[in-house]
């Protein structure tokens, strides 16, 4: 059934990534190697390492235990997922109920991941799916197979630190989102935490250079993002 869903996807018009809503039901997802051409390989790197990277990531991650979205088959430039409910970014910017409890398990995700020192790569909150349950990471691209120091861990947090504050803009109160993301995250790994308190510290260096395109929701995150790992918090 899966296989028929696929091979049909496959030979239609090409999509990187597509919904197929299966015969019994099921929801899962395609994603096909990136197919890019000229310029925009240039500027985002080979398609197919991407996509190499990202499988080889799922399957590791998955071997080891940790939530990253489990993959139902596979061929040489593409790979299926069940479908594992929306991104942290829709739930942040479109919910109803309570989602403290969501984000607080994110938080506490992306520390399992790094006490077994691999990173994310950019783990983005729009690269963190819930599914009622659980949390799952996909959308490894940037993953590595090679473990990381403490200060490569660090930064992998600033980041998801930093999509949290992005995302943040569009809603009236992030705050209690943020709070429990990055406390679950500490409790958990409290030694990378200190570890991008002391690399936050360096980068503040930088916050007057992101003034200058302040129009960015990007550039405009980053002294907020700093300012969450400052040592006066406590
Ligand atoms: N297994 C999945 N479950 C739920 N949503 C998914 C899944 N895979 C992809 N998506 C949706 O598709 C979007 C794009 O997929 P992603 O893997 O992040 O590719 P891209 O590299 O294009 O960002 C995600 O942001 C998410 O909304
Ligand atoms: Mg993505």
């Amino acid at each position: 059934m899966l296989g028929a869903a696929v091979d049909a996807a496959l030979t239609g018009p090409y999509h990187r990534i597509m919904a197929l809503n299966l015969a019994d039901g099921r929801k899962v997802w395609l994603k096909r190697a990136e197919r890019l051409t000229g310029r925009m390989r240039l500027q985002k790197g080979d398609g197919a390492k991407g996509f190499a990277r990202e499988r080889d990531g799922l399957h590791i991650l998955g071997q080891a235990g940790l939530p990253a979205a489990p993959i139902l088959a596979e061929g040489p430039d593409w790979f299926v997922t069940p479908d594992l409910g929306p991104t942290l970014r829709h739930l942040m910017w479109d919910h109803s109920g309570d989602i403290v409890p969501v984000f607080a398990a994110a938080g506490t995700a992306l520390a399992r991941l790094h006490l077994q020192s691999y990173r994310h790569g950019r783990p983005a909150i729009r690269d963190f799916c819930w599914n009622g349950a659980d949390i799952h990471f996909i959308d490894l691209e940037r993953f590595s197979p090679v473990k990381s120091d403490p200060r490569g861990l660090a930064l992998d947090l600033l980041m998801f630190a930093h999509s949290l504050v992005a995302d943040g803009f569009r809603v009236p109160d992030p705050v209690p989102l943020h709070n429990a993301a990055l406390t679950a995250y500490r409790d958990l790994a409290p030694g990378i935490w200190a570890q991008a308190q002391t690399t936050a510290a360096w980068l503040r260096w930088l916050t007057p250079i992101t003034r200058l395109k302040s129009g960015s929701r990007d550039f405009r995150a980053f002294g907020p993002t700093l300012g969450l790992f400052s040592r006066d918090r406590g």
